[in-house]
Parts: structure tokens; C-alpha cells; sequence
């Protein structure tokens, strides 16, 4: 495998950052990961518009403007030969002694790119035939989840207590008691009536890309989608649930906290949409 670092195409075992990097210490970066179908970048615009989003909230400049960023990202793409699969974008503040503050001098942002394959006709089967189970877990991350930062250890505390009640991902819930998103997706359940429902993306969490491009295929299939929050007893009770991200796609949830969800297999609004995000990627 081939990842790109600081302007320089690397072999994975000569891919080195400095101990110094603030990305390193403080988790002080942002980060994105784009699908890769059939060799093309999904959704590769909203992607850049959130990766700019992300780098102007926390104050950090680009490495590059968007022509060469997009450039190096389908380089890394190609020399890897990848057909199917996921693309990871890392852009850190850079190498200074540790101290809290932002460097006095500025020091240039450190990037750097990986692929790896990604089996998405395995993952489409999945969602299509068996679904995934998911654990409530109690959401304890900060105030600004709308950015899309390497500070991860909440995400991955969630995950991991997922992982071990034997669920595939952590259903986050707020203190009041309502679903913010996954672990690393975002959660929707369908109503009784067919209506999908998924938090809005002011509500401070990640507005996700496949979160949008499901939308906008429902949408077109002339289904209802609200906006807003749900708590988790009303997801419970939820015809029923499904995650969306760039790896998962939109992936049914047929259990929650070892409960059925709907029958406890794949709905049919889920499968649906399953099909038409396929056609989408496509
Ligand atoms: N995760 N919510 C969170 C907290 C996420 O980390 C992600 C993405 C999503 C879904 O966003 P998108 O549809 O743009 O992938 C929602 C990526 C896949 C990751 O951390 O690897």
C-alpha cells in the first residue's frame, strides 16, 4: 500500500509523522473518508465542502487548494488500485514543541491520504440480508460534534462498549434521553407510517454525507423524511432503524440493546433505499 504524506507518494512502512505534530499530542486535526466505487471518489464535493468547513471552524489553513487536493486523493486512489474502497484524509496544525496555544508561527499543516479496499457489494449483501445489531450508549462527547475532528475518544469508548454487548455500533443518546447519531454513522429510524426520521444536522452532530445522499433518494422515491430528534424508547418501538455512513452505506438495524427492531430482520424501507443509495454509487 501507498500513502500519501507531506507532498511525497510513501510505501506504508516508510509513512512517518513527527512526534511533534500537534495532530500526534492533541488530536488538534479534522479528518474525512470518502467511498470509493468502482474507482470513482462518492460524493467527493460535499466531502471537500465539509473538510473546508471543518479546517475554518478550528482556525487551520489547507495544505493545498481544492484542484491539486482533489488530484492527490485520486493518486492515492490509482496507485493503490483500488476499485471498491475507502479513502482516508488527514489534515493535522502541524509541527510545533507541544505547548496548548496555536503556535505563534504558524507551522504548515501536515496532510496525509490512505486507501484501502472495501468489499461494498459484501457490505450492500449485508444490508440486504441481515442487518446489524445496535447497543444505546450514553453520548459523552463536547459541544462542537458538527466538526469533523481526529479527537475520537469518545466515538471509539462508544464503539467499543458496542463491540463488547456484541452490537456492531453504538446508538449514542444525550442526557435527554434522545438519539444523536452513531459512533461513526448517523441513526434514522421509519415510523409506523412510513415517515423517516433522523436528527437535524443543526442539532450539533456530524452532518453526514451519506446522511444527505439518502435523503435526497428518499426524497426522489417520494418518501417523507423529518428532521428532528427521536429518543430512544421511540426508536424502539420504530418500525424500523437503520445507520447510513461512506463505509456502511445505509445499513439496517434490526436489534437495539438485544430488542427487535420491527420483526428483527431488514425492513422493506430500509431495503429500498439500500437499492437506490446502490444505484446512486453506481
Ligand atoms: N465516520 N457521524 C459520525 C460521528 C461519523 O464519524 C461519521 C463518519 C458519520 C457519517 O458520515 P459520512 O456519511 O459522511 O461518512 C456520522 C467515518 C466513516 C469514520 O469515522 O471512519
Amino acid at each position: 500500500r501507498i500513502a500519501y504524506v507531506n507532498g511525497a507518494y510513501v510505501p506504508m512502512s516508510e509513512a512517518c509523522v513527527h512526534i511533534d505534530d500537534r495532530g500526534y499530542q492533541f488530536a488538534d486535526g479534522v479528518y474525512e473518508g470518502v467511498s470509493v466505487r468502482h474507482g470513482k471518489l462518492i460524493d467527493l464535493e460535499p466531502h471537500l465542502d465539509r473538510l473546508w468547513r471543518s479546517l475554518g471552524e478550528l482556525q487551520m489553513m489547507a495544505p493545498m487548494d481544492r484542484g491539486p487536493m482533489r488530484l492527490v486523493l485520486k493518486e492515492v486512489v490509482r496507485r493503490n488500485r483500488i476499485k471498491d474502497g475507502f479513502l482516508y484524509l488527514q489534515i493535522t496544525r502541524g509541527v510545533a514543541p507541544r505547548d496548548h496555544p496555536f503556535p505563534a508561527q504558524t507551522p504548515w499543516p501536515a496532510m496525509v491520504v490512505t486507501a484501502k479496499r472495501l468489499n461494498f457489494d459484501a457490505v450492500m449483501d449485508r444490508a440486504m440480508t441481515q442487518g446489524v445489531a445496535g447497543s444505546s450508549q450514553p453520548d459523552i462527547r463536547w459541544g462542537r460534534c458538527d466538526v469533523k475532528s481526529t479527537s475520537l475518544l469518545p466515538n471509539i469508548l462508544a464503539k467499543q462498549a458496542a463491540r463488547e454487548a456484541g452490537a456492531f455500533e453504538a446508538v449514542m443518546v444525550d442526557r435527554d434521553g434522545y438519539v444523536t447519531e452513531g459512533s461513526s454513522t448517523n441513526i434514522w429510524m421509519v415510523t409506523k407510517d412510513g415517515t423517516l426520521v433522523t436528527r437535524s444536522t443543526d442539532d450539533n452532530i456530524l452532518p453526514g454525507i451519506t446522511r444527505a445522499s439518502v435523503m435526497k433518494v428518499a426524497r426522489d422515491l417520494q418518501m417523507k423524511v423529518e428532521e428532528r430528534a427521536f429518543t430512544l424508547e421511540e426508536a424502539k418501538g420504530a418500525a424500523e432503524m437503520f445507520l447510513t455512513s461512506s463505509t456502511s452505506c445505509a445499513m439496517p438495524i434490526v436489534s437495539l440493546d438485544g430488542q427487535k427492531i420491527g420483526d428483527g430482520t431488514p425492513g422493506p424501507v430500509a431495503k429500498r433505499l439500500v437499492e437506490a443509495y446502490k444505484a446512486f454509487m453506481d
